[in-house]
């Protein structure tokens, strides 16, 4: 009897196992013309989604960034790693706060004007409460 492999044993007869992906580094990503000196404020950026977004941006050659997040130890690593990565080339700043907040959001923006002369090329809204479970 002619027995079909499963689609799994053909997926894995054809493609050699590939290598995890690096993780993200100074040089994961070439430096944007339109991103390049520019500086930001990444809500959520803790972890998950923010993080990685104020990572692309710091790959592609922004000059400054905001993190924003109610999680305060995890933000000030995250600060702590892109200051340690990009050195003199990125200014980065860590801001605590609970977005459900209009006070803290004020204080906030606040905080990423005075750091950066009123200057803000963009606003990335990360924070949010996921639910996984169950999925
Ligand atoms: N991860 C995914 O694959 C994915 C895909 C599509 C959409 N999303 C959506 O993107 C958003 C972020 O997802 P994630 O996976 O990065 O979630 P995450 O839970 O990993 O990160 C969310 C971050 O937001 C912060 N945060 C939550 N509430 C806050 C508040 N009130 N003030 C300040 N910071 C706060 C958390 O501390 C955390 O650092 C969610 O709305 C999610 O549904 C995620």
């Amino acid at each position: 009897m002619n027995v079909l492999p499963s689609r799994r044993n053909a997926v894995a007869e054809d493609k050699e196992p590939s290598a995890p992906s690096p993780p993200p580094s100074a040089h994961a990503a070439a430096p944007s013309k339109c991103l390049s000196g520019r500086c930001y404020v990444v809500t959520g950026a803790a972890q998950g989604v923010g993080e990685a977004v104020a990572q692309a941006l710091a790959a592609a050659g922004a000059a400054g960034v905001t993190l924003v997040d109610v999680n305060a130890a995890k933000g000030e690593a995250v600060r702590a790693s892109l200051a340690a990565a990009y050195g003199a080339s990125l200014r980065a700043v860590f801001v605590e706060a609970d977005l459900s907040s209009a006070d803290a959001c004020a204080r906030a923006v606040a905080e990423h004007a005075a750091a950066f002369g009123g200057k803000c090329d963009g606003l990335v809204n990360c924070a949010a409460t996921c639910a996984r479970a169950g999925w």
